[in-house]
């Protein structure tokens, strides 16, 4: 049955049904950095999903913008053989894409131009697609899919042009700054030109479809919020870990580095998802009201807890997945012109939450690139059994919740039982498991997917609200602070391995172990 459900054609076929997805209103988005890999990889053709699926027609329009100055033919050459190399779709259809075709169109833009042809822009969005279809009083978004220094002068452009309407929404994409500072800069640019609700901060964990079902699983059963507390859970692990290396975005992650690539987005959100209080409801504020209170209540890394809470890795050579792989320093001196570096590839940490639920748990975060496996995964463990009636000789193992995002989404909870048969009372691990590739048969969208018809339906639940961003940089940037006051080194790690081996020890100190469940 299993290996029915898994089989490719299947699944395609299933995607094929265009039942189960709300239609959106006709909409128009102009994606800026429209020639970028963000772009190319996820943006078009997550759109192009939603458009196959029907959940959108072609009274929409989609307008790429870059400076470079392709024409609109081009541009659609670039994007369909980006589809075709990336998407992997095995039930590809040349009448399909190119019905999609018919409503994208391309625009070069060079924001920083006074010549810029933004007339040209306004043509493009409000001119019907190459087949006549068109709506009066489309949702217009502006997605800035570009170097985040970029997007206060994009929207003061989109505004003295006239494009950015009180209606209008804007999408930034992450990193919003590289510190507390930067990101209220660029905040209140984008402020000036678009009030708060129309304003979608993406996180693309946040369109996980595992993340969401945590959502579901917190607050849509009553078994766990009685448990969900410092009186019966021992810690926390939250992993993002990645098999890919930073090849081709040296210049971008060599100035970020793990810590404010993925922790400061990522691994932040999830926690808070984890440990928020239950909302009032599903609605934008009343969720980030609660994952703020979260973020204000982490606690803090000081000069003095830097070495024993904290590590910093780097990649050398290794194997991944079989194959020989070059180290962060190879791969940097070969494009970026660097010869030294101190930026983390990899990072764990330790932290708590200072409030009255979580006092006392501790919460390990750890995420890093070329690692063995990619696999990112919410560990909850429960604490052990007050008293143990089956003698001190019987190894019981605790209750864990592994709630696995990617790849293979899953969720699993980890029980004691009796080895079935004969020769006494043997004690088992054993998952309840909620598989959901052998649970479900339908394609779960891209996270892009989901993410960007929210921002056509104005939901803003899954998007970050500036506070939220900038209570994330504060607590990110008094790690670099402590990192740098302290001296902190960056331990090597073979790439293919879990990490450098003082990860192992910062959990080891408290008498614990990363749950390697998926590398192992
Ligand atoms: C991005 C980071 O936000 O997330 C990348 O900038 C990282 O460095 C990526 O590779 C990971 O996303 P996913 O969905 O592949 O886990």
């Amino acid at each position: 049955m299993a290996d029915a459900l898994r089989d490719p054609k299947l699944k395609a076929a299933q995607a094929k049904d265009k039942s189960g997805f709300v239609p959106v209103n006709p909409f128009e988005i102009v994606v800026f950095g429209g020639t970028g890999d963000l772009a190319r990889r996820k943006l078009i053709p997550s759109l192009y999903h939603r458009f196959l699926d029907g959940q959108f027609d072609d009274k929409s329009k989609i307008v790429g913008v870059s400076r470079s100055k392709h024409s609109r033919d081009d541009y659609l050459k670039l994007i369909t053989a980006a589809y075709k190399e990336f998407s992997n779709d095995p039930s590809f259809d040349e009448g399909e894409w190119e019905a999609f075709c018919c409503i994208v169109d391309y625009v070069p833009i060079d924001v920083y131009d006074d010549k810029a042809d933004w007339k040209a822009l306004e043509t493009a969005i409000t001119a019907n697609n190459c087949k006549g279809g068109g709506a009066d009083n489309r949702v217009r978004i502006f997605y800035l899919a570009m170097p985040p220094g970029m997007y206060a002068d994009t929207c003061d452009g989109l505004k003295s042009a006239g494009l950015a309407t009180p209606e209008s929404r804007v999408v930034l994409e992450k990193p919003i700054g590289k510190d507390f500072e930067s990101a209220a800069v660029i905040n209140d640019g984008v402020g000036k030109v678009f009030s708060e609700d129309r304003i979608y901060r993406i996180d693309h964990y946040l369109g996980k479809e595992t993340v969401q079902n945590l959502l579901v699983l917190r607050f849509a059963n009553i078994l766990f919020e009685p448990i969900w507390s410092r009186e019966h859970i021992d810690h926390i692990q939250i992993t993002a870990a990645e098999s890919i290396g930073v090849a081709g975005r040296e210049a971008y992650y060599n100035k970020s580095g793990a810590l404010r690539d993925m922790v400061q987005n990522h691994l932040l959100q999830l926690l808070c998802l984890t440990c928020m209080e239950a909302p009032g409801t599903l609605d934008g504020n009343d969720i980030r009201r609660e994952k703020i209170k979260v973020l204000q209540a982490l606690h803090m890394i000081t000069d003095e807890t830097a070495a024993s809470h904290t590590v910093r890795g780097q990649y050398t050579t290794g194997v991944v997945g079989g194959d020989a792989v070059a180290g962060y320093m190879d791969e940097l001196s070969d494009k970026a012109d660097i010869s030294q570096s101190e930026t983390e590839t990899f990072v764990a940490l330790k932290t708590q939450i200072d409030n009255w639920r979580w006092a006392g748990v501790p919460i390990y975060l750890r995420t890093g690139k070329r690692m063995a496996e990619r696999w990112s995964e919410i560990v909850v463990q429960f604490k052990p059994v007050p008293h143990s009636v089956f003698g001190k000789d019987a190894a019981l193992s605790p209750n864990r919740l592994v709630i696995r995002l990617q790849p293979d989404e899953s969720v699993n909870l980890w029980v004691e039982i009796k080895e079935p048969g004969a020769g006494g009372l043997r004690l088992k691990s054993w998952p309840l498991d909620l598989t959901y590739d052998e649970a479900f048969t339908t394609r779960y969208p891209d996270a892009y997917e989901r993410l960007l018809m929210d921002v056509v339906r104005g939901r803003l639940a899954l998007f970050m609200r500036r506070d939220e961003v900038e209570a994330a940089w504060r607590w990110v940037d008094s790690i670099h602070e402590a990192w740098s006051a302290t001296k902190q080194p960056v331990k090597d790690y073979p790439a293919g391995s879990l990490g450098p081996l003082a990860s192992g020890l910062l959990v080891d100190r408290d008498g614990r172990e990363w749950w390697d469940g998926a590398a192992s």
